[in-house]
C-alpha cells in the first residue's frame, strides 16, 4: 500500500503520527488497526502494553498496588508484537490479556504514575517511517503531543457495551449485558479520574462520535481528515 507521507527529512514529519484516543470499547482499536493497514502506517495498540504488564505482574506475584516493583517489570519487560498477536518472552499471550478481568488489572496499574513513566519511551519506540497510528489514552496528550491528527474516538456507553457483548459472544466467552454496561461505566470513571495522564479530549484533537457508525464509515472519516491534515500542510 502506498504510505501518504514519503520523503521528508524531519523525523517527526517523515514518520508522521495518527493518536486515536477514547474509551474502553469504542472500536478505537479496530479504527486504528484499519487506518494503518489503508495507509500502510505501522500499529501501536497501547492498551495491550498496559494489559501485557498487568499480566506478567500477576504471573510473576508482583501485587499491582506495588508501584515500584511494577515499573522496574515494566522497564525490563520482553514484549513484541508480531501480526496482530502480543508475545511476552516469545510466547503468545494475546487470548490471556484480551477478557475482561484483564482489562480490569490493566486500567488499575494504569494509574500509578512510575508505571506510566516506565512505558512512555518503550511506546514512543513505535514510531518509524513511513508513519503510525496509535490508540490508547493519553497518545495524544503525553506519548506523542506532536501527532499530526488526534481523534478523541467515543461512542454512548450503551452501544460500547452492545459492541464489547457481540464481541466476547462471538469469541464464544460467556457475557453479560448488564455487568459488562456496569464495569464499563466504571473503568470510565477510573481512566479519566486519575491524575496521571487521564482519559480526557485534548484541545487540540476532533471528536468522532460513533455511536451511529459502523466501522468502515468511522475508518473513511479518519482516513477524511487524514488526506485533508496532508492537503493542508503540504505533506506530500
Ligand atoms: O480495549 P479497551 O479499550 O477496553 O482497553 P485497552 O485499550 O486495551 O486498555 C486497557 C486499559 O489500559 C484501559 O482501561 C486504560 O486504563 C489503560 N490504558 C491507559 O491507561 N493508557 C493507554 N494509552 C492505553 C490503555
Amino acid at each position: 500500500m502506498t504510505p501518504a507521507s514519503p520523503s521528508l527529512s524531519n523525523p517527526n514529519i517523515s514518520s508522521p503520527v495518527i493518536a486515536i484516543d477514547g474509551p474502553s470499547a469504542s472500536g478505537k482499536g479496530t479504527v486504528a488497526a484499519l487506518v494503518a493497514q489503508s495507509l500502510g502506517f505501522h500499529y501501536l495498540d497501547s492498551g495491550a502494553i498496559y494489559r501485557v504488564t498487568a499480566y506478567a505482574a500477576q504471573s510473576a506475584g508482583v501485587a499491582l498496588e506495588d508501584e515500584t516493583a511494577l515499573a522496574a517489570l515494566a522497564r525490563a519487560l520482553k514484549l513484541h508484537f508480531d501480526g496482530g498477536e502480543v508475545f511476552l518472552d516469545g510466547h503468545p499471550v494475546g487470548d490471556a490479556i484480551r477478557c475482561e478481568e484483564a482489562g480490569r488489572s490493566a486500567s488499575r496499574i494504569a494509574a500509578l504514575p512510575a508505571l506510566r513513566l516506565a512505558l512512555l519511551e518503550r511506546q514512543r519506540a513505535f514510531r518509524a517511517a513511513p508513519g503510525l497510528v496509535t490508540d490508547g489514552r493519553d497518545m495524544g496528550s503525553v506519548v506523542f503531543p506532536d501527532a499530526a491528527l488526534k481523534i478523541f474516538l467515543t461512542a454512548s456507553a450503551e452501544e460500547r457495551a452492545q459492541r464489547r457483548y457481540k464481541q466476547l459472544i462471538g469469541k464464544g466467552l460467556d457475557a453479560n449485558l448488564a455487568n459488562l454496561l456496569r464495569d464499563l461505566k466504571e473503568r470510565d470513571a477510573r481512566d479519566a479520574a486519575r491524575s496521571a495522564a487521564p482519559l480526557q479530549q485534548t484541545a487540540d484533537a476532533v471528536l468522532l462520535d460513533t455511536t451511529s457508525l459502523n466501522i468502515q464509515q468511522a475508518v473513511q472519516q479518519v482516513l477524511d481528515w487524514w488526506q485533508l491534515k496532508v492537503a493542508q500542510s503540504s505533506i506530500v
